[in-house]
């Protein structure tokens, strides 16, 4: 039976039930802890800024010791912020986006530094179908499209792994020493016949990590580190957190969210090799609303009358989700809410909000793109103090 299944959660894949994942149980399995409201408060509190509506709608929704740099934050100690982006394709899907959207906010409101690791070794290592050029060509594309997502200039370390791997190297030979093949085995799952590179890879996503793996940007010191992710992320830092005192180090701080959903409906996965999967950021207005109109998943009744009498499942319905992660009108939302889930409202008329919504997103997301230039791109890579008040 389905329901007695359990998720497989790791980086490389996700599988669960027809609801999504269970995140009670991933929580306890990878043992971290709840978001809770009152961390909701603390951030409103020191940012002085309402929070962002993925935090307060708990999809940003488990972490390990934000506790620590909400009080460093307190005491006006620095910390920054890191997250990556493995370029495995040309364009982004809306999916792809959330961590930046809350990495920017997050940014902003604390004024604290970004770091932000592409990690076109991973890509190029782990997916056998793309050679080293299209993963240079891809970490390009994406480069540009994490720039449109405003991060700050001056404020914002971008690097490939490729042309930074001279910084990160004696931090990543300190972790290789200290990590041994069973535990990468029993961390992320490899065996004999997966390529060297594989195996050696996670420490290179744990070091960034590590303030003094930036010598340029925050000299030799030792900075606290958050780091917004997706769920799947988890292993990689598990496994940092681990070492990080074995080696002197601070252990890094995460903040997980759950995932964005396929149009197919939540146990399915998007993927690159069916584009109707999920709306991409490069979609036109015509694609979005074929795509949401004939693909979302609906949790709507199988009738009219089934719909107005039981309402809409909420908890499989794609275009609730959707609107979820990315309307911004808490009212609204409510509304729909309260109406779809009752059967007065059609889901048609969700599947219009939706539409709506979404192409509002891409269409802003693609203008702002297209003021993206090389230089632009080339300053965000360059090498240099981060512009911080505390810092
Ligand atoms: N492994 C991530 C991916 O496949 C990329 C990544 C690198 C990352 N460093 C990270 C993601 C830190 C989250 C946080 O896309």
């Amino acid at each position: 039976m389905e329901e007695n299944k359990e998720d497989v959660v790791t980086p490389f894949s996700i599988e669960s039930g027809e609801t999504g994942v269970d995140y009670e149980k991933l929580v306890a399995k990878f043992g971290c802890e709840f978001v809770k409201p009152e961390h909701v408060q603390q951030i409103e509190e020191l940012t002085g800024q309402k929070p962002h509506h993925l935090l307060r709608r708990g999809i940003y929704f488990a972490h390990r010791d934000l506790d620590v740099i909400l009080s460093t934050f307190r005491n006006r100690k620095p910390f920054y912020l890191y997250t990556g982006r493995g370029p495995s394709s040309a364009a982004l899907h809306v999916g792809h986006m959330v961590p930046f959207i809350i990495n920017k906010w997050l940014q902003d409101a604390f004024n604290v530094p970004m770091i932000i690791q592409i990690t076109d070794d991973e890509k190029y290592l782990y997916r056998p179908e793309l050679s080293y050029e299209d993963v240079q060509k891809y970490a390009k594309e994406n480069i540009r499209d994490i720039i449109a997502c405003g991060f700050d200039i001056n404020k914002t370390f971008i690097f490939t792994d490729s042309s930074y791997i001279h910084r990160l190297y004696p931090n990543f030979i300190k972790m290789q020493k200290h990590i041994t093949l069973n535990q990468i085995q029993g961390c992320f799952g490899f065996n004999g016949t997966d390529n060297i590179g594989k195996w050696a890879y996670p420490p290179l996503q744990a070091v960034p990590a590590f303030s003094n793996s930036f010598p340029e940007i925050f000299g030799n010191r030792n900075i606290p580190c958050l780091i917004p992710e997706a769920i799947d992320q988890d292993p990689y830092f598990r496994m940092t957190r681990d070492v990080a005192p074995r080696i002197g180090y601070l252990k890094p701080a995460v903040l997980h969210a759950k995932f964005f959903p396929a149009l197919q409906g939540l146990n399915t996965k998007m993927s690159a090799s069916d584009a109707n999967s999920a709306i991409y950021m490069d979609d036109t207005p015509e694609v979005i609303a074929k795509k949401i109109t004939s693909y979302a998943f609906s949790g709507g009744g199988r009738s009219l009358k089934e719909h107005r009498e039981k309402g809409a499942n909420l908890a499989v319905d794609v275009p609730f989700q959707y609107l979820t992660f990315f309307m911004e009108d808490d009212a609204r939302l409510e509304e729909i809410r309260v109406k779809y889930g009752s059967g007065e409202m059609l889901t048609k008329e969700i599947k219009a909000d939706t539409i709506r919504i979404v192409t509002e997103f891409v269409l802003e997301h693609q203008r702002r793109r297209s003021l993206v230039t090389d230089e632009m791109i080339e300053a965000f890579m360059t090498p240099r103090p981060l512009l911080v008040n505390n810092l």
